[in-house]
Parts: structure tokens; C-alpha cells; sequence
């Protein structure tokens, strides 16, 4: 159990094997969905970093990689529902097949918005991968391709998710609890 700063709680929902196996057969369904053709992927900053870079390295095929990123939890564990573009992409997805990789979908506002924004550049396709769905706090309708695990209504962190900047290096993802 890593430590953390004091009273804050750690107990581990998925271990680094768990995420590898899942990760690896993600990636093998995307090189059989896409055989053949290149696809184009999009990493959410900063929590999926983790994930896309293990994702991508899973496929065999003619790959490209971006980023964005976005702001949606100021800081803390509140979504505020609104959403803001801290980074846009490098490069055009004008007719291009598109992946798009998140960490966690939890009320669905940041895909929401995302999608909105990406479809506007006419992708060919856009399909969207996470990594953990919090099915029951979802407020926006959002359909997902690519679902790494569904996990219970709680906060986590690791393997990319933060608290407060936090916590992002952690091989495995834990349940963060709070004192008080
Ligand atoms: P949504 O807009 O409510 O779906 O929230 C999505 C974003 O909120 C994610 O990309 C995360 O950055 C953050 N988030 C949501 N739930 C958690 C969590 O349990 N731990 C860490 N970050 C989270
Ligand atoms: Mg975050």
C-alpha cells in the first residue's frame, strides 16, 4: 500500500495485472476492428496518459497519437459540470478514423463536450475508448466502444487519475477516501 499525506485512505480496486490483461485485449480488439486501415488516437490530458500510451502500444497497425486537454474538476473530487478546453490538438482529424481515450467516464460532461467538438471536424469515424466507466453517476447519454472496466460509484486514483495533482504515478488504481 503506497503511503499517502495523512488520513487520506488508499485500498485497491485494480491491480496492475488486471489493468495490463485488460489494457493488452482492448488493444487487440481495436487491430481486429480497424484491420487493415490506420487509426488516429486521442489522449485526454492529463489522466490518460497512462492508458493511451499502454493502449496504443497493444495495436498492430499504422498508428498516430495527439493530445488535448481539458478541465472539468477544478480541484477536488466535484465535477462542476462545465468544461474548458486547455489544449487543443496539433493536427486536423479531417476524414481520419479516430479513437478518442479518457480515463474515467463519470457524468459524462467531458465526453459530452469533447465528442461535440471533434465530430465539428468531420472525423471519419470517432469511436470512444476509457478506461473506467462509474455507470451510475452518468447525467449525459454517452455510448462508449471501448470500456476498460465499470467500477463502483467512488473516487480513485493511479495509473494516471489524480487527487489534486496526486497520486497519478501509482501502479494500480485505488479507492481514495477522505477524512471527514
Ligand atoms: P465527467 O465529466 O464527470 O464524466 O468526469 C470526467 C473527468 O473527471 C475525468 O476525465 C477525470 O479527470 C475526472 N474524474 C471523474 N471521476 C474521477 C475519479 O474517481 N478520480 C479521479 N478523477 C475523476
Ligand atoms: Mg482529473
Amino acid at each position: 500500500m503506497p503511503r499517502s499525506k495523512t488520513r487520506e485512505r488508499l485500498r485497491i480496486l485494480l491491480r496492475r495485472e488486471e489493468i495490463e490483461n485488460r489494457v493488452r485485449e482492448l488493444g487487440h480488439q481495436i487491430t481486429r476492428d480497424f484491420r487493415g486501415q490506420q487509426v488516429h488516437f486521442i489522449g485526454v490530458l492529463k489522466g490518460a496518459c497512462m492508458f493511451v500510451s499502454d493502449l496504443i502500444r497493444e495495436v498492430r497497425l499504422d498508428t498516430s497519437l495527439d493530445f488535448m486537454a481539458v478541465a472539468s474538476y477544478g480541484i477536488g473530487q466535484q465535477s462542476s459540470g462545465q468544461v474548458r478546453l486547455t489544449k487543443d490538438l496539433d493536427n486536423s482529424i479531417e476524414g481520419l478514423n479516430v479513437i478518442l481515450v479518457e480515463d474515467i467516464l463519470d457524468t459524462g460532461f467531458t465526453l459530452n463536450y469533447l465528442e461535440r467538438l471533434l465530430l465539428q471536424r468531420r472525423p471519419r469515424v470517432l469511436l470512444r475508448a476509457v478506461l473506467l466507466d462509474k455507470t451510475e453517476r452518468r447525467v449525459k447519454n454517452v455510448k462508449l466502444d471501448y470500456v476498460g472496466f465499470q467500477i463502483p460509484n467512488r473516487f480513485v486514483v493511479g495509473y494516471g487519475l489524480d487527487y489534486t495533482e496526486r497520486y497519478r504515478n501509482l501502479r494500480d488504481v485505488y479507492v481514495l477516501s477522505l477524512p471527514g
